[in-house]
């Protein structure tokens, strides 16, 4: 069988992987196809990335080694299954990246002994960074898996249960970095710098500092003190800090994501 993968709904996540996909060249274009309801992104997808959505669905289902399931979760997924069920091959892999949809869902409409992942893609898929979280069935092969799914990013293996937890977390991650960043831009705007400047500094000392941390595999809080003289500028800063309810609202903020993240495959296991 070729390494050709079909995606099923070609929305705005098939569309940033299947861009990652041809970028990091893990997939020629011809060996990308895709079937969406909606004639005009199919028509966008073949304009933009010369992918093929020409095929039948039928005939593309027999030849895919991988089939991404890209609908939403209100979408009509057992006919979906059901297609796959008639059509793929026993030997490809299903990988669902539907937000909220078990693997025990899929494995009761795929009605089948299949390799399934289910896949919580990471939203920084244009940059190679980024982790999609990933959950394997009985019969899913991880070596198999993974060069298709670090052609978007990188990867981490999870436990099913957490993948609320990774959601939230993780796949939300970015929300609480660029919020950070405008928050500490508007510092220094508030303190008299120029906003470009004020941009510019942020993004450096945010890059670095995550360097900093990979590089020296110190602890934050080692660097903290490094940083910081007694009754210095930096420690009558963080003081302010220390005394603010900055850990805590971050931290909420993440277990609300999180809380959120359960409610909504909740409603979808209904
Ligand atoms: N966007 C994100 O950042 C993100 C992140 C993580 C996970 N996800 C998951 O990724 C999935 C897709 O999200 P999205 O944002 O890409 O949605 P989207 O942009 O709305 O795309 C879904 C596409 O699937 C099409 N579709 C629906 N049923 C279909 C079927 N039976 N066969 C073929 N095509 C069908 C839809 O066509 P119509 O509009 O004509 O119905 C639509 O074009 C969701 O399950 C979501 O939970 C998304």
């Amino acid at each position: 069988m070729r390494n050709h993968v079909h995606f099923i709904g070609g929305g705005q996540m098939s569309e940033a992987i299947i861009r990652a996909l041809l970028k990091n060249r893990v997939f020629n274009s011809n060996n990308i196809t895709v079937t969406d309801l909606n004639k005009e992104r199919e028509q966008h997808l073949t304009e933009t990335y010369q992918v093929v959505t020409d095929q039948k669905e039928e005939d593309v289902l027999t030849q895919a080694n991988l089939i991404v399931i890209g609908v939403r979760p209100q979408d009509d997924l057992k006919t979906v299954c059901q297609t796959i069920y008639e059509h793929a091959s026993d030997q490809a892999t299903i990988v669902s990246i539907v937000a909220g949809v078990t693997i025990a869902q899929f494995e009761a409409w795929l009605d089948s002994d299949r390799a399934i992942a289910r896949v919580i893609p990471n939203t920084l898929t244009d940059t190679g960074r980024g982790y999609s979280g990933v959950a394997l069935n009985a019969y899913a092969n991880q070596a198999d898996l993974d060069p298709f799914l670090n052609g978007f990013g990188k990867v981490t293996h999870i436990d099913e249960a957490l993948i609320d937890a990774f959601t939230g977390y993780g796949v939300a991650g970015p929300n609480y970095i660029y919020y950070f960043i405008e928050s500490l831009v508007d510092a220094g705007v508030l303190a008299g710098l120029p906003r470009d400047m004020a941009w510019e500094v942020a993004l450096e000392n945010m890059v670095g500092a995550v360097e900093m941390l990979n590089e020296s595999g110190k602890h934050p809080r080692q660097l903290l003190d490094i940083n910081n003289s007694p009754a210095g500028v930096g420690m009558n800063g963080l003081h302010q800090l220390n005394a603010s309810d900055f850990a805590a609202g971050l931290q909420r903020s993440v277990l609300k994501a999180v809380e959120r993240t359960t409610e909504l495959s909740n409603q979808e296991g209904d």
